[in-house]
């Protein structure tokens, strides 16, 4: 089991994928655009499915595929059927901003993929372009559809933003009302470009909730996550707030990242990386990896530093991380 300085045991993986996505989301992406990372820098996903078998072999029981955009990644979803069939298989999730879903849904069923998070900020077009960009929200919707009929674990992920999409929150929420799905609302984080724009903590997201939908039942946390649960009366599925801002998870955070170009990632919040993909490509084994990783884990940081701040990822913005 891979633990850190503060004994916290790291047993989930969080892989970006790739740095291009087919949206521009204002808080992700800056408005001169980013720097993509060259194609030699990339993993190759052979390179990526020996890391996850690495991981796997030290306890790492959750990987989550992000991005950018996961499913803009050529044969990703070769790779996530490969990373299905390791001996240690992880529990596979997906997020991912739904536009080429119903494209892959059945290949992601056939990779027995049954969680995906899928990334929505409104349910009105106009809204939907001036956020990210794109004139393709009805083909969210669609992956939404595709993935209720397959009956697959949805969780719509919302970053509610002042004087953009917040007369909306009720609404969105409302997908909870009517589907069997989660409706999360996740406070704006202000890394790089998020800065500019304003979010809405999570107490006032229940507040205004709480005034449309009546006063709620906390319900049972899914999976170990940071979300809080509430239940409102009619609801088909759950309402789920993500308060990195108001209430710090970090205490709890089992998290680590794996960058498109190889880095891990102790922190969402912190510059320091160590580099998994010089490694491999100067012939480490699989044991000097993992060593490497043991010794490098102990060093998560405790908890971010939001509050200080914004924080600056550099040219790569939250796109080049993964969310
Ligand atoms: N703060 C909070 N959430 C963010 N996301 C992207 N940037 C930010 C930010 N600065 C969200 C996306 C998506 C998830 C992967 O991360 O909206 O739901
Ligand atoms: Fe793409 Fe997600 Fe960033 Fe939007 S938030 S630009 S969907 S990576």
């Amino acid at each position: 089991m891979l633990k850190d300085g503060l004994g916290r045991e790291l047993t989930y993986l969080r892989i970006s994928l790739t740095d291009k996505c087919n949206l521009r989301c204002r808080y992700c992406v800056p408005p001169c655009g980013v720097k993509l990372k060259e194609h030699k820098d990339i993993l190759t996903l052979e390179e990526t499915q020996r890391l996850v078998d690495i991981f796997t072999k030290l306890g790492v029981n959750k990987v989550r595929f992000t991005g950018g955009e996961p499913l803009v990644r050529k044969n990703a979803v070769g790779l996530i059927k490969n990373v299905s069939k390791l001996t240690n298989a992880p529990h596979i999730f997906i997020t991912t901003n739904g536009v080429l879903l119903e494209d892959y849904i059945d290949y992601l069923c056939d990779a027995s993929v049954k969680d995906i998070n899928i990334s929505l900020d409104t349910l009105d077009p106009s809204v939907f372009e001036s956020i990210t960009g794109s004139d393709s929200l009805s083909s969210v919707i669609e992956g939404i559809r595709s993935c209720l009929v397959r009956g697959i674990n949805l969780k719509i992920n919302t970053v509610p933003l002042k004087g953009i999409n917040e007369d909306e929150i009720p609404a969105l929420a409302g997908l909870a009302r009517d589907n069997n799905l989660s409706v999360r609302f996740i406070e704006l984080m202000p890394i790089g470009c998020a800065a500019s724009y304003e979010g809405i903590s999570n107490d006032e997201v229940k507040r205004r909730l709480i005034d449309v939908y009546g006063q709620g039942v906390k319900a049972e946390a899914e999976g170990g996550g940071p979300a809080e649960y509430m239940m409102f009366e009619g609801f088909r599925g759950k309402v789920g707030f993500i308060s990195p801002i108001s209430h710090s998870f970090c205490l709890q955070c089992n998290r680590l990242r794996l960058t498109c170009d190889g880095k891990l990632k102790l922190c969402l919040a912190s510059l320091v990386s160590v580099d998994l993909k010089f490694l491999i490509r100067s012939g480490a084994s699989d044991e000097d990896i993992s060593a490497t990783i043991i010794d490098a884990v102990k060093n998560k940081p405790s908890h971010h530093e939001f509050s200080s701040g914004v924080f600056d990822p550099g040219n790569s913005g939250m796109i080049g991380i993964g969310g």
